[in-house]
């Protein structure tokens, strides 16, 4: 049967196997999906094991996204724009192709939840890794403006400047940001410590649209507090987990499996409904 796992550290709470298990059996595809949790300097030698012993493919979570980008033999356009790889594919002529999937499953979620991209003005909260894998899929949108939001400003700078090419991406700092914006979508890791980006009140109102990358068996504390300033549509990160995962089956198995039905049986899990 044909193998495929996940790699992270810590990795053993990962939906992963749960996803892609649910879309085997969905598109009836043989194949089974398991967890590998390497010592954080033993992932390059458990990476080639996994395949060398005949793993078809994996995905690549904390903290190995940028590591897995040096290791692969070849590059996808969207990982090569990320700098990451989250999804490895041993191509039919040996080759270890790496791919990033996880801003178009933002994207692809986002558009689920019926927000609309183009011509929007979108501010982008934090300029870590999940920031410059959402970027180019963000742009490739055409919104109207991106701004990205750092505590770190020169990281949004030089993010601004990489992607300037792409598409209106600038650089501001929290104190300057000026509303109105349509979306805000949080990328930033305050909520693992139970903080909150520093984002003025003001700029949250009724229709904005507010998204956490983060998600919870309860609201996050971005979403918390977004809610309690006004907003009516907050979305967490938990549908962009299963679009992403999609999209790294599609790329996989070539047959893209739906994912309205397993969120659903993933929030069931989670005891989120
Ligand atoms: P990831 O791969 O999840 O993006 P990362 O690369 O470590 O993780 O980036 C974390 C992001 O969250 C950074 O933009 C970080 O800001 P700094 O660049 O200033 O470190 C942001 N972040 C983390 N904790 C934060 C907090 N309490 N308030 C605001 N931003 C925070």
């Amino acid at each position: 049967m044909d193998r495929y796992l996940v790699f992270g550290h810590p990795v053993r709470h990962s939906k992963s196997p749960f996803i892609h298990t649910l879309f085997a059996r969905q598109t009836q595809q043989e194949l089974e999906y398991g967890l590998a949790e390497p010592a954080v300097d033993e992932f390059a030698h458990a990476l080639q094991v996994f395949f060398a012993q005949g793993g078809k493919g994996c995905n690549v979570t904390v903290p190995f996204k940028e590591q897995a980008f040096t290791l692969v033999d070849r590059l996808s356009p969207r990982a090569k724009r990320a700098g990451a790889v989250n999804t490895i594919k041993l191509t039919d002529d040996g080759v270890l192709l790496g791919d990033n999937t996880d801003g178009a499953g933002l994207v692809a979620d986002l558009k689920s939840h019926g927000v609309t991209l183009a011509d929007s003005r979108i501010l982008l909260l934090g300029a870590g890794g999940a920031a410059r894998g959402a970027l180019a899929p963000l742009l490739a949108e055409l919104p109207s403006e991106l701004v990205i939001a750092n505590r770190t400003h020169t990281k949004a700078q030089q993010l601004a400047t990489e992607f300037h090419d792409l598409g209106p991406v600038t650089a501001q700092t929290y104190e300057q940001l000026a509303g109105p914006f349509d979306l805000v979508i949080n990328s930033t890791s305050a909520s693992l410590q139970g903080e909150l980006p520093p984002l003025a009140p003001a700029l949250i109102h009724t229709d904005i649209a507010i998204y956490d990358m983060m998600y919870g068996a309860s609201d996050t504390a971005f979403i918390s507090w977004a809610k309690q300033h006004g907003a009516r549509q907050t979305m967490d990160g938990l549908g962009m987990l299963v679009e992403q995962a999609a999209e790294a089956f599609t790329v996989w198995r070539g047959i893209r499996p739906g994912t309205k039905q397993v969120l659903r049986e993933l929030k069931r899990n989670l005891g989120v409904i």
